[in-house]
């Protein structure tokens, strides 16, 4: 199995662009489904959860083609609506196939989905939210079968228990061609539910709120095809930021969107970073010394600390000056990095979902697991920070998430090799 190999205790230096967000991609990809006509999708980042989205797309008939980033299909010739385990187990959000096939063919069959084991992860709010539309459901030993009611989807009010990222984008996608007016409270606010509905938008869906939390969307007959360029990951943005809090030096970031940073940002200039934006889409920060204790961090629904982004600020305050406090209150099931840090010298203190981590001036090299995609990342960053040779094992975790990862590192004066310099996908 492919490790990676890392030396650390470089500084970094250079200018990074930042990939495209694989959470907006994955349901943009699957809304494709809902539209008549071809769709052109830019900034689509080559990772293995994509390329499972686009096994699946093509499992149901769709017509598939990728040139380096932009990825174009056309659910014409959808032929069906089931998808079939293995591809269902590939990930989490296969999920959002659910809305997108209910408007195009007016059934689903799904299995359970798959992805990083941060937790139960049940799909309770998104089966809820469907119901509200009028679809009939059945669970025939795991497998669902899910059935609009005769006349098709049906608008309705709705209100989400808890504002889930995935239940808003569902619902989001099949009430677009609903009969009448949807309402949903409590909606996700996270950016890549404006991205989403962006597209929906561009394909002709009358979408008014998102990124508020009450989204009203008109029914429309029809989506059309259209063209959409994904919006800059975050995550991935906040993982190089994280590398050189903790490395010290200098990065400049291209194409990303600091607006949508703000709760991170805050935490690294609390820390001791420079931060400056540049534009619209640029980003430089400079760091020199020890990062300083990070201000307590309660992971929140956005505009909130994002939970994707608790294992790297982990890695960060674990070798910062002084005592951070760390709750997450997302996924019941996402402190599974604290042992692999803890095996390069960190001092954390896990008790249920809060973390007290005093910090030490220096980590140890080790051999860690990635135990998922941002566990993995943040444990590559403690590498790069870490005296000594880190192996980070396990990393196919890292390649659903993070494009040219190790390249890019490399590009600022990190030594990190691949084992193996194939991929598995
Ligand atoms: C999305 O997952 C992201 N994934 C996750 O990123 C991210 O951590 C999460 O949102 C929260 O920001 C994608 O976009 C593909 P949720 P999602 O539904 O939609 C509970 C990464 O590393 N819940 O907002 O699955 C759930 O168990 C990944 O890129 C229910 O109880 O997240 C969790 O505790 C990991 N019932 C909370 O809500 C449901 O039906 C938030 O989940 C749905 C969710």
């Amino acid at each position: 199995m492919a490790e990676l190999v890392i030396a650390g205790g470089r500084r970094l230096e250079g200018e990074h662009t930042v990939q495209g967000a694989k959470n907006s991609a994955l349901p943009v990809l699957a809304a494709t489904v809902a539209a008549r006509g071809r769709c052109v999708i830019r900034r689509c980042p080559n990772l293995s959860d994509i390329n499972a989205t686009l096994d699946i797309l093509r499992h149901l008939g769709c017509g598939v083609t990728r040139a380096g980033d932009v990825v174009s299909v056309d659910a014409g010739a959808l032929s069906g609506c089931l998808v079939p385990e293995g591809l269902m187990r590939e990930m989490r959000s296969s999920i959002v196939f659910l809305g997108p096939l209910l408007s195009a063919l007016g059934c689903a069959e799904l299995g359970s989905p798959g992805g990083c084991e941060i937790g139960l992860r049940p799909i309770d709010l998104h089966l809820e939210a469907m119901r509200a539309l009028g679809v009939r459901i059945e669970n025939e030993g795991g497998r669902l079968r899910c059935q609009t009611a005769p006349g098709g989807l049906r608008g309705a009010r709705f209100a989400l228990s808890f504002p889930s990222v995935g239940a808003t984008e569902n619902m989001m996608i099949a009430a677009a061609t609903a009969k009448g007016v949807t309402v949903l409270t409590n909606a996700a606010r996270e950016p890549e539910i404006v991205d989403l509905a962006n597209f929906l938008i561009a394909c002709g869906a009358k979408i008014h709120g998102a990124g508020e939390g009450v989204i009203v969307i008109e029914g429309v007959e029809r989506l059309h095809g259209a063209e959409h360029t994904v919006i800059p990951d975050r995550i991935t943005a906040a993982t190089f930021l994280c590398a050189v809090v903790m490395c010290g030096g200098e990065l400049l970031l291209h194409g990303v969107a600091p607006g949508h940073m703000d709760a991170m940002l805050s935490v690294l200039e609390q820390a001791g970073a420079r931060v400056r934006r540049i534009g619209k889409n640029g980003l430089q920060l400079r760091m020199s010394g020890r990062p300083r204790y990070l201000p307590m961090i309660r992971t929140m629904p956005y505009p909130g600390f994002p939970t994707d982004a608790q294992a790297l600020f982990m890695a960060v305050s674990a070798i910062a000056d002084g005592t951070s406090l760390i709750t997450e209150t997302i996924f019941e099931n996402r402190f599974r990095h604290v042992g692999q840090l803890q095996k390069m010298g960190a001092d954390i203190r896990a008790q249920g979902n809060v973390a007290i981590v005093n910090g030490v001036p220096q980590l140890q090299g080790a051999a860690v697991n990635a135990c998922d995609l941002r566990a993995g990342a943040a444990l590559v960053i403690a590498g790069l920070a870490a005296q000594g040779e880190t192996r980070v094992r396990e990393i196919w975790h890292i390649d659903r998430g993070c494009e040219r990862f190790e390249e890019d590192l490399r590009a600022l004066g990190a030594k990190i090799e691949r084992t193996e310099p194939e991929r598995l996908f």
